[in-house]
């Protein structure tokens, strides 16, 4: 016979306790700041119908045509195992668009599919915490959603700059570049997903390419890229609307303690993108991802016909997150424990160690009891290992006397007492 391999399928992974205990600590965090920030949870299935992903300007091609999981069902239709949320929140949006009172604030925690090519940072399937804003075409939602970026890596601990950075652009600003040198399309499409690859290559040959693209308007285009802030660009986009919400929103970052990097090669791959955009890198140059993207997309409700709803939000993913709280020695571990351990010095007390872990249980104090053979020391220190703070040895005097003894571990103090005493001491 042969044997079945122990291992997940390429590109997934299984969560152990350990991995489980992690993930629930960073989705936690997720959670409780999106909703600190007003924010609704939503969910939808894996499934969705293929022609979400197809339809014109609504991803990003390289997605569609080499990262789909798509299947055929039953029934003929074409399905895909979503790789991205953005979509679906957006279908969910223009369902209800009649029910709902914009601004929308909406966040989901998904797990997402995508076949990539598998590297540090880079999974076929991996979650992400989405925060998403609807009907609000103002830049004060931009700054918003930033902010709430900024304040979950606070609430992991980090610092902003130190160890990770928030890089900030503008598709409309880039536009309005385009409009001054009067580029048409192609040379526009061919620029941007140029711009895209700047710092993957040779400042020598992207300038050759560049110059291929839009011929003698390249420098001009050479000097935005290169702009490392919003001051220094070229005066022919000062003048537009666009420079103004990006000063507007650099500034008022600024006044608000949230650093931000105006960085023009932030382009981001998706073709819904019309606004600002942004990303958070990981200062560590081990973590060479992003760990978060976003922007604002004004015209992704449109596909499902009736007015566009503008929509500002990002993608916040774990594997990243994970890699950059492990990094920065930033990751909790304290995550999986219980208060307290019962440990019956004999296979014969389980049933007494159980009736007394039970009524510790009741009075609100979390409580396992450890019902394997092993000698009483072991028992005490995997307790250790497990992070519990107290143990609760059990043996026949402490049966026959009803007097029980606590230690807790992290202190080394024991208490003495009978078990209402002693319940009454844990469970404050
Ligand atoms: P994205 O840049 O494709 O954006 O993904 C956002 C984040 O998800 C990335 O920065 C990265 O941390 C994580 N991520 C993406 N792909 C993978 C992967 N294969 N393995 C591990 N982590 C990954 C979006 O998906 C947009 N829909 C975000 C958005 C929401 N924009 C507006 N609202």
């Amino acid at each position: 016979m042969t044997k079945l391999t122990t291992n997940p399928y390429k590109g997934v992974r299984d969560f152990y306790p350990e991995d489980m205990a992690a993930q629930r600590y960073m989705f936690d965090v997720w959670r409780m700041t999106a909703e600190h920030f007003g924010f609704e949870q939503y969910d939808a299935s894996i499934l969705e119908p293929s022609e979400l992903y197809k339809s014109k300007g609504a991803v990003n091609e390289e997605m569609v045509n080499e990262q789909t999981y798509t299947f055929t069902d039953r029934g003929d239709r074409e399905v895909t195992l979503r790789p991205e949320m953005t979509p679906t929140v957006a279908r969910m949006v223009a369902h209800k668009r009649r029910d709902l009172h914009f601004p929308v604030r909406w966040y989901s925690i998904p797990n997402l599919f995508r076949y990539e090519r598998m590297q540090r940072g880079r999974l076929r399937e991996h979650w992400q915490l989405n925060c998403d804003i609807f009907g609000v075409d103002d830049v004060s939602a931009d700054i918003e959603i930033i902010l709430l970026a900024n304040e979950i890596f606070k609430n992991f601990g980090a610092i902003n700059g130190k160890q990770y950075n928030i890089h900030v652009s503008s598709r409309r600003l880039l536009e309005a570049l385009y409009d001054a040198l009067d580029l048409d399309t192609d040379a526009r499409t061919a620029a941007t997903r140029l711009a895209d690859r700047k710092n993957k290559m040779e400042a020598v040959d992207f300038k050759a390419k560049m110059t291929e693209a839009v011929g003698n308007k390249a420098s001009e285009v050479l000097t935005f890229l290169n702009a490392d802030n919003i001051n220094v660009v070229p005066d022919s986009v000062k003048t537009s609307e666009a420079y103004a919400e990006m000063k507007t929103l650099v500034e008022t970052m600024k006044e608000m303690h949230c650093k931000v990097i105006f960085d023009p090669t932030i382009i981001r791959g998706f073709d819904y993108y019309t606004g600002i955009v942004f990303e958070v890198v990981d200062l560590d140059p081990e973590n060479n991802r992003a760990m978060m993207g976003g922007g604002r997309y004004d015209n992704l409700t449109e596909v499902f016909g009736g007015e566009p709803i503008t929509g500002i939000g990002f993608g916040f993913g774990d594997v990243t997150l994970k890699d950059f709280l492990i990094s920065h020695d930033l990751m909790t571990t304290d995550i999986m424990s219980v208060t307290l351990a019962v440990l019956p010095t004999d296979l014969a007390l389980n049933l007494e160690a159980q009736k007394i872990a039970q009524e510790f249980r009741v009075a609100g104090v979390a409580t396992k009891v450890d019902l394997s053979g092993k000698k009483v020391g072991k028992k005490i220190s995997l307790a250790g290992e497990q992070f519990v703070d107290y143990v609760l040895v059990l043996g026949e005097d402490e049966v026959k006397s009803k007097s029980y003894k606590v230690k807790d571990l992290i202190e080394g103090t024991e208490i003495t007492g009978t078990l209402e005493e002693l319940i009454e001491k844990l469970a404050n």
